[in-house]
């Protein structure tokens, strides 16, 4: 039978007390929403449905990468109702095997949803949900069984009485079921509880009264099921894959002597002999080759750094590719198009965009480099600036092999310089200058001597005698 996943992400998500929609929360680089979504597309590449509602105007344009459909639920009546919403989609696709996810699980471990889909799939049960044993079962729905141990149904914390808020045995809202059985039972369901929604739970009592209950499959990690509603859980939920992220890598050969300030994205990738030190936060789809070391408090995002490049002190990287063995920072900005050779060396307060940077080019200190092209082995004096932008366009700058450039200097863009050319310390290079020549823009030093003392001769007489 064809396979169907459904999201449900329509709700608002009041436990967070957000203005933003729960799925839209920031999760490690993308949204809660896009995180889970990228993790069902690793089992599933059938048909997607995610039911949207709260700011669904924010929510779908996320859909679109993975080939999801969005189902308006409109107004959200519970996740029963979630389900209804998608009933002509899925009698447009036919009879169908259904997994149906919440919208706030990120975590959710989709090889074991695999594996129980493919138990379902063999079985002839009408549903299937995931069972979850949880120390602390609040805010779950509780799993009722009968004396002979068969799933009869699930109670919601509010709506549960004392005894049954003891269970321990809980509702992950993960199901599978035959889209045949369960979407007539749709019909049945009632608002008459504390909440006045149509609550998805209660087709599996339904499907107890019929004498073809449903089965529950024990989850192996209950801790990845968690749903997220509030902002103390999202946080939690957070750490739980940062510290699986960096545990991994650790496992993987990369040294990281502070784990719990690290921040990892999900798209990153790093080779053995790696060194990260305190507080670094490596972004997107950032690559770090073999040995690599970065040092606390620099952030990188989508960055590939060439092997035993150095990052220093509180450098922040974007779309930059470098390396092998440069050397950048402390205090140093790389922006999107920085593309540096081997060898390279950016200090601090240097600043590069659309930069492309030969083998060991170097610009030590305090310098702008934007919309410039710089030929190997050339050196960038401190406080160099290439001026790119004329207020309306932007022009390049191009330096040739092994120029010296002598600081304080500023290229008013469009230029080029040759090869084996020399700057001028403070020169203002404003024409294009040839290979192996000197442009030096500077006005005559003037020296007039014993100024200094005849100045202070004047003050002494204006000011009055206060011994
Ligand atoms: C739900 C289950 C509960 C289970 C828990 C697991 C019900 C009634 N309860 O409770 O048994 O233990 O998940 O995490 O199903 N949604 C919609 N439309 C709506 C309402 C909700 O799309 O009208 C979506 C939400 O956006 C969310 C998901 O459904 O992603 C779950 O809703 P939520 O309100 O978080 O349900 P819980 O109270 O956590
Ligand atoms: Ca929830």
């Amino acid at each position: 039978m064809k396979r169907v996943i459904i999201v449900l992400a329509a709700g608002q998500g009041t436990r967070m007390k957000s203005p933003r929609a729960k799925v839209l929360h920031p999760f490690m680089g993308r949204t809660i929403l896009e995180h889970l979504l990228e993790s069902l597309r690793t089992i599933h590449d059938g048909p997607l449905l995610v039911v949207v509602g709260h700011q669904a105007n924010l929510v779908a344009p996320l859909l679109v990468p993975f080939k999801a459909v969005p189902i308006l639920q409109e107004p959200q009546q519970g996740t029963g109702h979630a389900l209804m919403a998608c009933g002509p989609a899925l009698s447009e696709i036919g009879p169908c095997e259904v997994l149906l996810v919440p919208g706030d699980a990120p975590l959710l471990p989709v090889p074991e949803l695999d594996a129980f889909w493919n138990i379902f799939s063999a079985q002839g049960h009408p549903l299937a949900l995931v069972a979850l044993e949880m120390a602390n079962p609040t805010g779950y729905g509780r799993i009722l069984r009968n004396a002979a141990g068969a799933v009869e149904g699930i109670v919601e914390e509010r709506d549960a009485t004392q005894p049954q808020r003891s269970i321990r045995e809980v509702n992950a809202g993960v199901y599978f079921f035959r889209s045949p059985d369960i979407l007539g039972l749709l019909d049945e369901l009632r608002t008459n509880n504390v909440q006045g929604e149509y609550y998805l739970t209660d087709v599996v009592a339904e499907l107890g009264r019929s004498g073809r209950p449903a089965v529950a499959f024990p989850a192996s990690a209950p801790d990845l099921y968690m749903g997220i509603n509030s902002q103390e859980e999202l946080a939690l939920a957070i750490g739980r894959l940062r510290q699986s992220l960096t545990r991994s890598w650790m496992a993987a050969g990369v040294t990281i002597l502070d784990p719990s300030t690290v921040w990892l994205e999900p798209g990153v990738r790093l080779e053995p002999g790696v060194l990260l030190h305190s507080g670094v936060h490596l972004c997107g789809e950032t690559r770090l080759e073999r040995n690599v070391e970065v040092r606390p408090y620099s952030v990188l995002r989508s960055c590939h750094i060439g092997e035993g490049t150095l990052v220093r002190e509180h450098c922040v990287l974007e779309g930059t590719r470098c390396g092998p063995g440069c050397i950048i920072g402390p205090f140093c900005r790389t922006r999107e198009g920085t593309v540096a050779g081997a060898g390279v060396h950016l200090g601090n307060f240097v600043e590069t965009k659309k930069a492309s940077l030969g083998d060991r080019v170097k610009a030590n200190h305090l310098s702008y480099l934007g919309d410039a092209t710089v030929g190997e082995g050339s050196n960038i004096g401190a406080g160099t600036i290439t001026c790119n932008y004329d207020g309306v366009n932007k022009h390049p700058t191009v330096l040739g092999e092994r120029v010296f450039v002598g600081s304080d200097t500023q290229f008013v863009a469009p230029v080029k310089v040759g090869d084996d050319a020399y700057i001028g310390a403070g020169t203002t290079v404003t024409k294009d200058v040839p290979a192996l020549a000197l442009a030096i823009s500077r006005s005559p030093q003037k020296i007039v001597e014993g100024w200094a003392e005849r100045k202070r001769a004047r003050s002494r007489d204006r000011k009055p005698d206060h011994a």
